[in-house]
């Protein structure tokens, strides 16, 4: 059982659009998939709702609730989505629950500021210390040759952890969102570019490398 995360202090950095995706790609190579919400905003669990039954099953866990039961040891990859604004002892006890973690950040000076005050909190946490927990890197919403996309690839390149790849800003992911979907279920022509650009994600989740 694999359990990765999508965290950022930072709201609506693509949180929740990364950890959907990354289920719906699991699930569509018949891995048995949980998708674990860890946030009030209950935002997976609507996409999850929003999902046809004729799609490879995701199974959903509203973590936020108090009723909530733990994934079960048979799941292959446990996908959990954080929410926004967690610090100190909240966010060192949310980093326990995963092996592998993903830190989406969006080309803006605001977000790049408030990314390096967590990058630098996140490390600091036991899990990610002590090698318990690995962290990668990846831009989001991001559009190829703007200044301010080439300021988040130096400050991303700089971390000292691995900066995974660069999601374009696209219309497949707010579609996605109302649908249930992620790309990985919508027409290969349409989402060729997307595709490429979440190979590099998908190679890292897959390798030793995102493992303790
Ligand atoms: N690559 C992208 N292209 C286009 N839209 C995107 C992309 N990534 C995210 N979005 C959109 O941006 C908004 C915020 O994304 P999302 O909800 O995934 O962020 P979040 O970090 O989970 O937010 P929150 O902190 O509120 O939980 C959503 O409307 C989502 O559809
Ligand atoms: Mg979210």
């Amino acid at each position: 059982m694999r359990n990765i995360m999508v965290i950022n202090s930072k709201g609506g950095s693509g949180k929740t659009t990364i950890a959907t995706n990354l289920a719906s790609y699991f699930a569509t190579q018949n891995k048995k998939v949980v998708l674990v919400d860890l946030d009030p905003q209950g935002s997976s669990m609507a996409w999850l709702a929003a999902r046809s039954p004729a799609r490879s099953p995701i199974q959903g866990i509203a973590a936020f609730k108090k009723s909530a039961k733990p994934p079960s040891r048979s799941a292959d990859y446990v996908i959990l989505d954080a929410p926004a604004g967690l610090h100190g002892t909240a966010l060192s006890k949310i980093v326990r629950k995963a092996q592998t973690i993903l830190i989406p950040v969006l080309p803006s000076p605001i977000d790049m500021r408030a990314a390096g005050d967590f990058i630098a909190e996140i490390k600091k946490s036991a899990s990610v210390a002590n090698k318990k927990a690995k962290l990668a890197l990846l831009a989001n919403r991001s559009r190829d040759f703007t200044n301010i996309y080439w300021e988040l690839d130096e400050f991303l390149s700089h971390q000292r952890i691995p900066f995974l790849t660069m999601l374009r800003d696209s219309q497949h992911y707010i579609r996605g969102a109302d649908r249930g979907l992620g790309i990985f279920e919508m027409a290969p022509a349409a989402t060729d570019l997307d595709r490429e650009q979440w190979q590099p994600i998908v190679k890292w989740v897959k390798s030793k490398r995102s493992q303790p």
